[in-house]
């Protein structure tokens, strides 16, 4: 079984989409390990996202995940990374399949509803990060 981490990021919270984000994963049999909400610190965002630093979008993108809060959760699946990724769509929302995450729920490149981990490595690293034993999130 493989790990992946889906963030539900503040404009899904303030949407109240949480909950049927959640039922979608669940119906694409993924299991749901471990969950959290919180407000995202600058330096958790930083370290998340330091791969995009030098990305035109990157400031952007830091200002709205830690406008509100996030949902940060563990799932399980066998292939939990690649099916993850086609439940949740393209990055850009107007690109995603229809039926997909971001399809639905996507505002925008930046304000896209959702983030899964891109691989397995990045799944470790994302969790390790996002679910750390140092509280400072
Ligand atoms: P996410 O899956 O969280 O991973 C990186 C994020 O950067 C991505 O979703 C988008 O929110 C954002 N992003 C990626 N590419 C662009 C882009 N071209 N313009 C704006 N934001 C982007």
């Amino acid at each position: 079984m493989q790990h992946t981490l889906l963030l539900i990021k503040p404009n899904a919270c303030k949407l109240n989409l949480i909950g049927r984000i959640i039922d979608m994963v669940e119906r694409n049999s993924f299991v749901v390990k471990d969950i959290k909400m919180f407000w995202m610190s600058d330096t958790t965002a930083y370290k998340f996202y330091e791969i995009h630093k030098e990305k035109p979008f990157f400031h952007n993108l830091l200002d709205f995940m830690t406008s509100g809060n996030t949902v940060a959760v563990i799932l399980e699946k066998e292939n939990a990374v690649d099916d993850l990724r086609l439940l949740v769509g393209n990055t850009d929302p107007s690109q995603a399949n229809p039926g997909t995450i971001r399809y639905l729920y996507g505002e925008s490149t930046t304000i896209n509803a959702v983030h899964a981990s891109d691989s397995a490595d990045n799944a470790l690293r994302e969790i390790e990060i996002i679910f750390n034993t140092n509280k400072e999130n």
